[in-house]
């Protein structure tokens, strides 16, 4: 299923995307580049949860941003999803007419599962619709990629939403053909990790590549894949935000059946037998620390 069409809701003009969290299941940090962009492994899926953002036509252009984590976003044009419009509207003036957008944002900021970058990826290809610019994926891919590394995985996620490998600095990236959907949790007890700190915090940058992915037939055999991996940051992140430790801990308490941090963190998340398991955990956390961002949700399946 092309989870593109079916994600956009055209009420009239506007369109309704879903900016789905993603979620680095694991993340080997294998080397680094000249230009100082670190050479990554990382499975990648994503969640049924995440911002998300209206684009409807206009006669001025508007950008706001609402929802629970909106006042730490930033509405000028430092903010991805405006970065995205104007660099589509640079390489088509003629038919960028002015929009509105309204970004709903439920997902923490600075916490490792892609938000901004998941923004802008639906930024691009709702404004690839709303002006019928008919950019494909690939040219999406590179004007995505100038904007941030995490661009194209997050573009394939809102397309199709399937499991992906990822390799390069992010942008080369080979689909799963079978992964169940994992049910999970997310937390973030609200700490916010700067992607470059804990990068320049990493102590090695030449640990060995992910272990070859078997065929991901359930939960059980991703949980023992991912047992063999690791996230390669995440001790890096832990010296910037020592109650990370914690947090895994409080999953582990909770039944999970593997836990581990996405991306640069701080966000956590943690895979589960069924969904009741995952709805019961984030109650279990969630009468703990009410104010920490708890989501219990699922990963989007593939299958051949
Ligand atoms: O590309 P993006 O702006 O999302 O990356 C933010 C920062 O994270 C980069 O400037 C770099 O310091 C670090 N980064 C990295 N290697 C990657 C991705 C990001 O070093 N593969």
């Amino acid at each position: 299923m092309n989870r593109h069409i079916s994600a956009l809701s055209a009420r009239g003009e506007t369109i309704s995307l879903l900016a789905p969290a993603k979620i680095n299941l694991a993340l080997h940090v294998t080397g680094r580049r000249d230009d100082g962009y670190h050479l990554l492994e990382s499975l990648v899926a994503f969640a049924g949860f995440g911002d998300r953002i209206e684009i409807t036509p206009a006669v001025q252009d508007r950008f706001t941003v609402t929802g629970p984590f909106a006042r730490a976003v930033p509405t000028d044009a430092t903010n991805l999803v405006i970065r995205a419009r104007d660099a589509l509207r640079a390489r088509f003036p003629a038919k960028a007419r002015p929009v509105v957008i309204v970004l709903e944002k439920r997902l923490p900021i600075a916490s490792g599962i892609g938000g901004g970058s998941s923004d802008a990826a639906a930024a691009l290809i709702g404004l690839n619709r709303l002006w019928a610019l008919d950019l494909d994926m690939e040219s999406l891919c590179e004007i995505g990629l100038s904007l941030g590394a995490d661009l194209p995985m997050c573009l394939h996620g809102q397309q199709s939403g399937l499991p992906l490998l990822a390799r390069g600095i992010g942008e080369a990236l080979h689909s799963v053909s079978r992964f169940p959907s994992l049910p999970i949790v997310l937390a973030n007890d609200g700490t916010g990790l700067s992607t470059p700190r804990v990068f320049q915090a990493l102590s090695r940058r030449d640990n060995p590549p992910l272990p070859s992915p078997p065929d991901f037939s359930t939960i059980e055999t991703v949980c023992a894949y991912l047992r063999q991996t690791r996230n390669d940051l995440y001790a890096a992140s832990l010296t910037l935000a020592p109650a990370l430790a914690g947090l895994l801990d409080l999953f582990a308490q909770a039944g999970a059946r593997f836990t581990q941090m996405s991306g640069s963190g701080a966000t956590c998340f943690a895979v589960f037998q069924d969904n009741a398991a995952a709805a019961q955990a984030a109650a279990f956390l969630k009468a703990r620390h009410p104010h920490w961002f708890v989501v219990a949700t699922e990963t989007r399946s593939a299958s051949e």
